[in-house]
């Protein structure tokens, strides 16, 4: 049923997700006028604290993580907020939240960014106390599980309260805007798509570099390690989004289907097919980092790096690898895609050996960057100006579009600006679809058996490099090198 929330009850109040993202996008949206004015925010957590303290509390957290071109007055804002504080795991203080978040006028939305092992609990304590009924939708963060097997008990948890049409995965790589920007180029240009498969492109690589370490998550980074952590969620969906057919509508329905099928056509990746990698101490932007083992405090077999040879075994894409890599310590932070296209069946401007054999041709090839620029660049051949005695000279010119500067003036919105908002509305174009997160899973336990049952350990790196150098093979041993 379609409705605009007048409720968002916010699990996890007091942590850091809401602190930095949560907060700050809710009152973004509500400074641009885009919330409904009876919309009111209850925060929840374990903390002991008053409707006033927790107002305190997200007023410093905006203070420091709110943007400084998005400031703007905070009364407002800060009539919304209520708070009640909740032991989740046991049942008693359910009914005391049911009355702080009160009877609704249209629905109310729940946004659960808690410990997956409070996923269970706290449906049980909202079924016990009347939240769950057909006017609530339910949100999840990530992670959601550490495996299939996981995953799909907090699956079948989730849907014993609520239908999957009430269900919103996050996934806050689909919330920016950048990657929606892909289903932009890819379906509303001509010509793109008749060239978008395995006759016209030679590969595709999707790199997510970031230059910070472990950040203080110690105990969640080092059960997750970079594979569960990024690809099994946002460099997937990536290359879904790459890779899907085009859907009939841009709707959650026709949107996720596409997807799904893509995911389920990922082959198995061969244990020679993928590279670990854990940093050592090094340097980033001429500043001394240590090692990941030294940030952890202690040995470890957790990879802050992977790379993995992907193919996506359909018509369209049989035979083109989908090169993918991220890591943690990366020389720049960077996440852009790249279509690498094939050469043209002939060229007309070889000529003789005697002359140096002609004109050299690159094929083309788009990068599309997803963050922080956000650009997309076509590499095209032209002629070198010249009166061309020795034959025609060809190079490779960028055809370049700055978003930025496409769009100036348009607001640089927060990922969860978008979801949070599609949430209220009840959108579920850009959350994720239970069959979509066990496809992905699928894939991503195979690997990692593959790892455990050939003793796999993360290879070293030093931070600033670009990963192991295995992972430079991986693609050149294709002739292939990585775009950097
Ligand atoms: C999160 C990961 O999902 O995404 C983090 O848990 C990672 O490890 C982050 O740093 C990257 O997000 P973004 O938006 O900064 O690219």
């Amino acid at each position: 049923m379609s409705f605009t929330a007048d409720r968002l009850l916010l699990f996890g109040a007091t942590g850091d997700l809401a602190q930095r993202m949560l907060l700050p996008s809710l009152f973004a949206l509500d400074a641009d006028g885009l919330l409904a004015p009876d919309l009111k925010i209850i925060g929840t957590a374990r903390s002991e604290m008053s409707d006033s303290e927790y107002r305190n509390f997200a007023r410093a957290a905006l203070e420091k993580y709110l943007p400084a071109d998005r400031r703007g007055r905070m009364a407002e804002f800060m009539n919304r907020l209520a708070y009640q504080p909740l032991d989740a795991t046991t049942l008693e203080g359910y009914d005391a939240l049911a009355g702080k978040v009160g009877t609704p006028e249209r629905g109310l939305a729940i946004f659960l960014s808690t410990a997956p092992s409070l996923f269970g609990p706290t449906i049980k304590g909202l079924q016990s106390a009347g939240l769950t009924g057909e006017h609530v939708r339910m949100c999840l963060e990530k992670p959601l599980g550490t495996d299939l097997a996981t995953s799909r008990e907090i699956n079948d948890a989730v849907a014993g309260a609520f239908p999957e049409h009430r269900i919103f995965r996050i996934d806050h790589y689909l919330g920016k805007e950048t990657v929606q920007n892909l289903l932009a180029l890819r379906f509303a240009n001509l010509m793109f798509e008749p060239l978008w498969n395995a006759a016209h492109i030679d590969h595709v690589q999707i790199t997510v570099a970031e230059t910070v370490g472990l950040e203080g998550r110690v105990a969640f980074y080092d059960d997750a390690g970079a594979i569960r952590d990024m690809v099994q969620n946002h460099m997937l969906q990536l290359l879904a989004l790459v890779a899907m057919e085009p859907p009939a509508h841009f709707d959650a329905t026709a949107v996720r289907d596409e997807k799904v099928k893509v995911l389920r056509a990922l082959r198995p990746v061969a244990s020679n097919e993928t590279v670990t990698g854990q940093y050592r101490a090094g340097a980033i932007g001429g500043q001394a980092v240590p090692g990941y083992d030294e940030e952890l405090g202690k040995p470890s077999d957790t990879e802050t790096f992977v790379a993995i040879k992907a193919h996506v075994d359909n018509w369209r894409w049989k035979g083109v690898p989908f090169y993918l890599r991220t890591g943690k310590r990366m020389p720049r932070r960077v996440t852009e895609i790249v279509i690498q296209f094939r050469c043209v069946p002939h060229s007309i401007f070889a000529g003789p050996k005697s002359k140096g054999g002609g004109a050299t041709m690159q094929p083309n090839r788009l990068v599309i960057g997803i963050q922080p620029e956000e650009n997309i660049t076509l590499s095209l051949m032209a002629k070198v100006p010249g009166l061309d005695r020795e034959g025609i000279r060809l190079r490779a010119v960028p055809l370049n579009i700055a978003m930025p500067d496409a769009f100036s003036g348009a607001v640089r919105r927060i990922a969860y600006e978008r979801l949070l908002l599609d949430l209220v509305e009840g959108d579920q174009t850009l959350f994720v679809r239970r069959d979509e997160v066990e496809a992905q899973w699928e894939w991503i336990d195979a690997i990692r058996a593959g790892w455990a049952a050939d003793g796999q350990t993360p290879r070293t790196y030093t931070a600033g490099s670009w990963g192991p150098s295995a992972a430079i093979a991986l693609a050149e041993r294709d002739g292939v090198t990585w775009h950097e």
